[in-house]
């Protein structure tokens, strides 16, 4: 009998290049439509409650417009062909200085300022402190040139950048899964104003969890290589 002609089988490359386009095009999406209610500069539209103080809504325009740009380039930085030196520079710089640190500065005082209370203050504010810290971490690790610790702090930041996207995917399935619980004549905006606080944890604590296990579990296999 002639041998069976083998099975072709798709290249190694291609679950990662489809989760980058996945990765990227959700990252994309999201900074879309986070970005789309703050074009018009009305602070009618904004869609968190705003202090009777003239600077709120200006901060949170700045926060609106940096932090879609540090969302919008941090997938740029996993794609091979952009991870050469020049570009993966150029992008990392710009992800740093016009998207991450004022997008963390603008967070915090946006948190501090926040309508929803001392534990979405906390929340957010306990993001906006590490989202800065552990940018300036992996910026001061490349500038001594100690990539590997460059390449851990990329992951942990990319996780809290991230926070941009789970919140906007985990706000909407709770307002829909709680609104049963709430009754039928339950009001929007009060249950808006009780998952908030929650959401404000929750958008950031598991990222942060997932990027160390991958870290741990990533350093466990360089290990084991070497032994
Ligand atoms: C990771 C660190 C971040 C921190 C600490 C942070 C913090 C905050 C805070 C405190 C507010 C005001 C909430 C309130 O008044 O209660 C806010 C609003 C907002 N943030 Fe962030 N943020 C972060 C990342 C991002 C990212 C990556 C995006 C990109 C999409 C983003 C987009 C927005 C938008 C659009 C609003 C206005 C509310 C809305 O329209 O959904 N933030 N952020």
């Amino acid at each position: 009998m002639p041998p069976s002609p083998p099975v072709p089988s798709a290249p190694a490359h291609r679950p990662r290049t489809a989760a980058l386009v996945g990765v990227t095009a959700l990252c994309a999406l999201v900074a879309l439509v986070s970005v789309a209610a703050y074009v018009g500069l009305d602070p009618a539209d904004a869609r968190v409650g705003l202090r009777d103080f003239g600077l709120h809504y200006p901060v949170l325009v700045l926060h609106v417009g940096t932090s879609v740009l540090a969302l919008l380039t941090a997938p740029l930085q996993l794609w091979p062909a952009l991870r050469r030196r020049g570009a993966h520079r150029v992008i990392g710089r710009i992800h740093l200085f016009a998207g991450v640190f004022p997008g963390a500065a603008s967070g915090l005082v946006l948190a501090v300022m926040s309508t929803y209370g001392p534990v979405a203050q906390t929340g957010f504010a306990l993001l906006s402190v590490l989202w800065f810290a552990t940018a300036a971490a992996g910026w001061r690790a490349i500038r001594r040139g100690r990539v590997a610790d460059h390449r851990a702090w990329a992951v942990r930041v990319f996780s809290l950048t991230l926070a941009g996207v789970t919140l906007r995917l985990l706000l909407p399935l709770s307002l829909v899964a709680l609104a049963p619980l709430a009754g039928p004549d339950a009001d929007g905006e009060e249950l808006f104003a009780m998952v908030y606080p929650a959401i404000a944890w929750l958008c950031w604590v598991p990222n942060l969890v997932v990027a160390e296990l991958f870290l741990r579990r990533r350093s466990g296999t360089a290990a084991a290589a070497v032994r």
